[in-house]
């Protein structure tokens, strides 16, 4: 009976997600580490996809990676306000992981400006405003990320995160632009 009590509590907290945990530092670094992950996945599919006879379905899962990438933001958005006031080593640590991956994300941009053609060339159309829509949400969703960091940060990091935040808004620029047209 104990067990299955504990099965029924574990079944609980998988349904409701972290919701009923308590939020600290440790779940904005895992945040952080699963945004990784999915920038990594979302990078990945942009680049396999073939530069002609792409398929639909796969072209569908690249948007279904930015939408995780999105909610992922904005819990990493709420879990930053929920601690609401960083340490300065905990922030340094937090500031170095985001500019880590920074690249990534770099390199995600640049590679789906690269693979507009093979997304239009697709029997349906339509991909290039459901991805300049995800790209919108995806910058937006960092911009959340990004003034949640600002606000709560110490007063030696605030300028710091504000130009991490600025650096990746204007990522977007290209990517946003050539979507656009
Ligand atoms: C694309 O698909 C068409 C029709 O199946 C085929 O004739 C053509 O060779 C394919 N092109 C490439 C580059 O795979
Ligand atoms: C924050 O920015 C200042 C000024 O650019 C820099 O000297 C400092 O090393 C940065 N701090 C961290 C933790 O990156
Ligand atoms: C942009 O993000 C904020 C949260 O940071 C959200 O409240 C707002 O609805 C978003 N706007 C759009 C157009 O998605």
């Amino acid at each position: 009976m104990v067990q299955f009590t504990c099965y029924l509590i574990a079944l609980s907290i998988a349904a409701g997600g972290l919701a009923t945990c308590k939020r600290d530092v440790a779940t904005v670094e895992a945040d952080i580490a699963t945004l990784v992950r999915q920038v990594t996945a979302y990078d990945n599919a942009i680049v396999a996809f073939p530069p002609s006879n792409g398929s639909v379905d796969d072209a569908l899962a690249i948007h279904a990676e930015a939408t995780t990438i999105i909610n992922t933001l904005n819990t990493a958005a709420s879990d930053v306000q929920a601690v609401g006031e960083f340490s300065e080593d905990d922030d340094t640590a937090i500031l170095s992981d985001i500019e880590t991956s920074l690249s990534t994300v770099l390199s995600s941009l640049t590679d789906i400006v690269d693979k507009k053609p093979a997304f239009e060339a697709l029997p349906i159309c339509g991909f290039q405003a459901l991805f300049l829509q995800d790209l919108q949400n995806l910058q937006n969703a960092s911009v959340g990320f990004g003034n949640a960091l600002i606000n709560t940060a110490p007063a030696t990091l605030v300028a710091n995160f504000t130009d991490l935040t600025n650096n990746i808004i204007a990522a977007y620029g290209p990517a946003l632009t050539a979507y656009s047209s």
